[in-house]
């Protein structure tokens, strides 16, 4: 094998899941590399939960291979098992039992002793801000109940973890302890395989992105890959009082050194100077400080629409990922 081939910890290969009269999953075929983030990104029904379903071993291909960390899905379901955690997208918990039981319920089927497993189980559930809880689960917010099951896929310190909208129905502060824990996790090694129609989400937390729609993948590269190649670019639309300021503006702009990085400047109308560009948050600043900045008494209003994912999923396929 290959240094590349080595480093492979996921092959997707070809798999298929059909359904009666939906083609769910059609004919995905994605490498994922030993420690990468990687999101399959794609809205409502695009066949992200069926794809985990198919990777975790829940639920059998109409045709196609995945090989896990050597194992195929088709006959290694026990050695898979050993090495994956799942947060699945509908919440699984022992309703019945308490937070740091349902944790250590885990560990030990994974052979944890019992001992490390409350020590760990207590980290966990401290680290998610659920430590504490002395009821039953099933009292538990939805929200509580998504962390809860999060530490449930880690305890075992799986070597690949699969998360499906693990960030769903959480409340910014919650989603922004996921994010967080995620990125902790990223530090580690290990595979991450994020289910998500956020694009927010998607773009800043992996390394890359897989854009799945109508079970297929329709483009597939790092955030920053995927924006240039099918997204818009950025776009400042700057009013001006008077026409004379749009034209010391116009002229100021011309004369920046990184003027490769402009697209056009246009007047689209009277006194509005709509400047595009790609590149980051660096080039905006530029623009303001050597453009903008020196006639900023006479700017009457000022807009900012950076390039994102959506722009990329609109752009391939005409629609909102969250229509
Ligand atoms: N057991 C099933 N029987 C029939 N159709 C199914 C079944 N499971 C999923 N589907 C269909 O397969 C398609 C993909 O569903 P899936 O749940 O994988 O999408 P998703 O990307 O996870 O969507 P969401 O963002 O809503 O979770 C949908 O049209 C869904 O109705
Ligand atoms: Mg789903």
């Amino acid at each position: 094998m290959s240094e590349i081939e080595d480093s492979v910890m996921i092959e997707i290969k070809d798999l298929k899941k059909h359904f009666r009269e939906v083609n769910a999953v059609d004919g995905v075929s994605i490498k994922i590399k030993k420690g990468e983030l990687f999101s399959i990104l794609g809205p409502n029904g695009a066949g992200k939960t069926t794809l985990v379903r198919m990777l975790t071993t829940v639920l059998t291909p109409t045709s196609g291979d995945a090989i896990i960390k050597g194992h195929s899905i088709l006959k290694g379901k026990d050695e898979i098992v050993k090495i994956i955690g799942v947060c699945p997208q509908e919440i699984t918990i022992y309703e019945v039992l308490r937070a740091e039981e349902n944790v250590e319920f885990v560990a030990s089927m994974h052979g944890i002793s019992r001992k490390e497993a409350r020590e760990k189980a207590k980290k966990l559930l401290e680290k998610f801000g659920i430590a504490g809880r002395k009821d039953w689960s099933k009292n538990f917010s939805g929200g509580m109940q998504r962390r809860l099951n999060l530490a449930m896929a880690l305890v075992f310190d799986p070597e690949i973890l699969f998360l499906d909208e693990p960030t769903a129905g959480l409340d910014p502060q919650a989603r922004r302890l996921v994010w967080d824990f995620i990125q902790d996790l990223k530090k580690e090694d290990i595979t991450i395989i994020l289910m998500t129609h956020d694009m927010v989400e998607a773009d800043s937390l992996s390394d890359r992105v897989a854009i799945l729609d109508q079970g297929k993948v329709i483009a597939l590269g790092t955030p920053t890959e995927l924006k240039e190649k099918y997204g818009s670019d950025n776009v400042l639309e700057v009013s001006f009082f008077e026409q004379d300021d749009l034209e010391i503006a116009k002229k100021n702009l011309e004369q920046i050194s990184f003027a490769t990085n402009w697209k056009e400047i246009s007047r689209k109308e009277r006194n509005i100077l709509l400047i595009s560009f790609q590149g980051g948050l660096k080039i905006l600043v530029q623009i303001l400080q050597q453009g903008i900045i020196n006639n900023i008494n006479e700017v009457e209003n000022m807009k900012f629409r950076q390039n994102s994912l959506e722009d990329v999923f609109l752009n391939l396929t005409g629609r909102r990922l969250r229509d």
